[in-house]
């Protein structure tokens, strides 16, 4: 089975419009999720730079980005169709692009001053430490600045047979070996860990406001769209 086929088998069931945002995305919980984006604030200094967000899902970083006005210049891109017209109904003001960024650069020449990738490496896809390599070439590509991405943590109490788990001495070695400097952060979750890759590249002087328009997803669905994630905490459900 394809990557795309694979997760769009895991993911797309769960997209009904009675489910809360961190269950179709199959975090344990919203506490969980946001546990990792606020690494992501807390590590890199986000203002006024642009940021893509990779794998974006229901594009809930742009919500939390947004309530901390950072002057983010947000960009969420997700390979499948339907979790991005759904993102794009939850955020009508944000922008949202559909495309294996793995497969097929959608941006052309375009750095991005931060990309961050939160629970895309989390499926178990048959070739997780090659596929990540590969990824990290692309997402090195796409950036100028930084790159954050996050793991499932192989110390993990209790494992999951659809997901992967790495361990965070060894993915550190892989980026190093990519000639970057790997910052690790283990301090969040038990079960997660997030590594940050400072580029030392020059910012470029401007960059493109949007991205390729026939990327873009100007059709807004029609179906009702998923409910906001929850405002409190749950009960983790032992899932990542
Ligand atoms: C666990 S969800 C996390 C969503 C979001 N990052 C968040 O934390 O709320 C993982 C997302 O990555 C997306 N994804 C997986 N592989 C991808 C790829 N190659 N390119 C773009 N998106 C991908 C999935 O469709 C899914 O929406």
């Amino acid at each position: 089975m394809s990557h795309r086929a694979a997760i769009r088998k895991h993911y797309e069931p769960r997209l009904e419009a009675c489910r809360e945002h961190f269950d179709i995305l199959d975090w344990a919980d919203a506490a969980g999720q946001q546990a990792r984006f606020e690494v992501l604030a807390r590590r890199v200094d986000l203002r006024g730079k642009s940021l893509l967000d990779v794998g974006c899902g229901l594009g809930d970083l742009w919500a939390f980005l947004r309530a901390r006005r950072l002057g983010v210049d947000y960009t969420g891109v997700d390979i499948l169709e339907r979790m991005v017209e759904s993102a794009q109904i939850a955020y009508p003001r944000a922008r949202f692009v559909t495309a294996d960024v793995f497969s097929v650069n959608p941006f052309g020449g375009r750095r991005f001053d931060v990309t961050f990738c939160s629970g895309v490496f989390n499926l178990d896809l048959g070739n997780n430490r090659r596929f990540l390599r590969q990824a990290l070439a692309r997402l090195m590509e796409l950036t100028g600045e930084v790159v954050v991405f996050n793991l499932l943590h192989e110390r993990t109490p209790r494992r999951h047979d659809h997901c992967f788990y790495h361990d965070p001495k060894e993915v550190r070695r892989l980026v190093e070996r990519l000639g970057c400097r790997a910052e690790v952060v283990d301090d969040y979750l038990p079960n997660d860990f997030t590594i940050l890759c400072r580029l030392d590249r020059p910012r470029p002087a401007a960059t493109p406001a949007k991205p390729p328009s026939q990327l873009t997803n100007p059709n807004a669905k029609l179906a009702k769209p998923p409910r906001r994630p929850a405002k409190a905490p749950r009960k983790t459900l032992g899932r990542p």
